[in-house]
């Protein structure tokens, strides 16, 4: 086993203290920088934020089991030019990770300055990622897991300027390996390709274009695949795995799979937000609001070489509050296949993937309301706006509960929830469809929906957040703090 880590910042060394049962076998580290970047080569270069300068951030490839530790270095400069803050705070969505190092909103930092729950500025921070293994209830597991900015007031505009990335993880099912487990499509960048969906806007001259002020939202004029406007990749005759993230500020996205004549095609969908289903389903559309994550396989193989296919979004969006609910003809082709002659593939797609947990939560009587509105020009959850101060719920560690969700005014919310999946329970009265059936970690509230989810707290105590995934709506200022309460003293 390779030795201990020196480990230091705040946020690991409080981790390790209490969780030293999971103490860090790899270490990274991620330079977090300001770079430049084309969106496209026939666009201006543009200042950019970005981790190790890359956009998307570096893909983490994580096993179950393996704990880490990445040390965020705050490279950004002091004073800067536009929009965003250079005081970050790192999320990594969908992490059972502890609270120090869950990217707290007021837990941002830089050399010269530290948020109001820190002690003290400090150039880097390093962040404990326990990847724990598997246990009966296979909950730790999350397949598709990003990373991003969390910091308070700014984070729009920080995932804007570029800071989101890809973290993966693996295990004895799904190992990453096409001739063991599951032996799902396999081989990160090769084919098993992590997709952030994202739209920006450009002004006339084709400068990137941001307005931090606006509550209500922005919504882009460009739509990008891994940080290139429409771009293309050249595909094998054989099945890829694809990790579908919407990384936008505002837009829904409606994702199908059309051929070059705008005939929809099926594809496979093995997972959302919460890693595997138990089983796939057949689908021609996935809806994906804001941090929703589709897990899905196209075989190519069924396609002559030189068959053109692409990923339509054919969501209508027109106002940053909430999608048309309408299907754009034709819609926006965000991404082009062009497929090349058939090759090996011993990959399959199993009838069963993984099990879900049984129910575990029957009998629960917990229960929270959660109303998402807006007022006085801002969003509130249950007329309240965020006060990192302010403990807005206590739930019990290891007690389900029911939480309601409500979306009223006729806006729409994807809401996330920190530390663990739930389950949807019902939405708007019915059970949810089988693609939100698995375990989920945001839920997107359409208007007028109301929402039951099961949630329950396993893995540590302390303070997390819940809040719109709508980034302008969550700077301003749709979130709570809970904080966990530990069931044994
Ligand atoms: Cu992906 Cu609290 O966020
Ligand atoms: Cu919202």
């Amino acid at each position: 086993p390779p030795g201990r880590l020196p480990v230091t910042g705040e946020a690991g060394r409080a981790e390790h203290q209490r969780f030293e049962e999971f103490y860090p076998e790899v270490q990274y580290e991620i330079h977090v920088k300001e770079t430049k970047y084309r969106y496209h080569s026939q666009l201006p270069q543009e200042t950019v934020w970005a981790y190790n300068g890359s956009i998307p951030g570096p893909t983490f490839i994580a096993r179950a089991g393996v704990p880490a530790i990445v040390r965020f270095r705050n490279e950004l400069p002091e004073t800067h030019v536009g929009y965003g803050s250079p005081e970050i705070s790192i999320h990594l969505h969908s992490g059972h990770v502890g609270p120090a190092s869950d990217g707290f909103a007021s837990d941002y930092y830089s050399a010269y300055k530290a948020g109001p729950t820190l002690s003290r500025p400090g150039a880097f921070l390093d962040y404990h990622y326990p990847n724990f293994p598997p246990n009966k209830d296979f909950r730790e597991i999350t397949g598709t897991l990003w990373y991003h900015d969390h910091r308070e007031d700014y984070t729009a505009a920080n995932v804007y300027r570029g800071l989101a990335g890809f973290y993966l993880g693996f295990d004895a099912l799904d190992t990453g390996d096409e001739t063991t487990g599951l032996k799902l499509p396999a081989g990160v960048g090769r084919y098993d390709i992590p997709l952030l969906l994202q739209d920006k806007r450009f002004d006339s001259g084709g400068n990137l274009f941001f307005d931090q002020l606006s509550p209500e939202g922005f919504l882009g004029n460009h739509f990008l695949v891994n940080g290139k406007v429409q771009p293309y990749f050249k595909v094998e005759g054989r099945k890829y795995r694809f990790r579908l993230l919407n990384g936008s500020m505002a837009r829904y996205f409606e994702m199908y799979l059309a051929d070059a004549g705008d005939r929809d095609q099926p594809f496979t969908f093995i997972g959302s937000d919460g890693n595997l289903l138990e089983r796939p389903l057949t689908l021609k559309k996935i809806l994906l609001g804001m941090a929703e994550r589709a897990d899905i396989i196209i075989d190519f193989s069924r396609f002559a070489p030189g068959t053109r296919l692409y990923l339509v979004n054919r969501m209508r969006q027109d106002d940053p509050r909430k999608p048309e609910l309408q299907q754009l003809r034709p819609g926006i082709r965000m991404l082009r296949f062009e497929v090349g002659d058939k090759t090996e593939d011993r990959s399959v797609i199993p009838a069963f993937l993984r099990p879900l947990s049984p129910a575990p939560f029957n009998g629960s009587t917990r229960k929270r309301s959660w109303t998402f509105e807006r007022t006085n020009g801002q969003w509130a959850i249950n007329g309240k706006f965020f006060d990192h101060d302010r403990i807005d719920a206590r739930p019990q560690q290891d007690v389900a509960e029911i939480w309601r969700m409500e979306t009223k005014g006729g806006w729409a919310h994807p809401v996330h929830v920190h530390l663990d999946d739930f389950r949807i329970l019902s939405y708007n009265g019915k059970p949810p469809p089988p693609e939100w059936a698995g375990r989920k970690d945001t839920i997107s509230l359409l208007p007028g929906v109301t929402a039951e989810i099961l949630v329950e707290f396993r893995d540590f105590n302390g303070r997390y957040m819940m809040h719109c995934h709508h980034h302008m709506h969550e700077d301003h200022a749709m979130m709570i703090r809970f904080d966990i309460q530990p069931t044994k003293p």
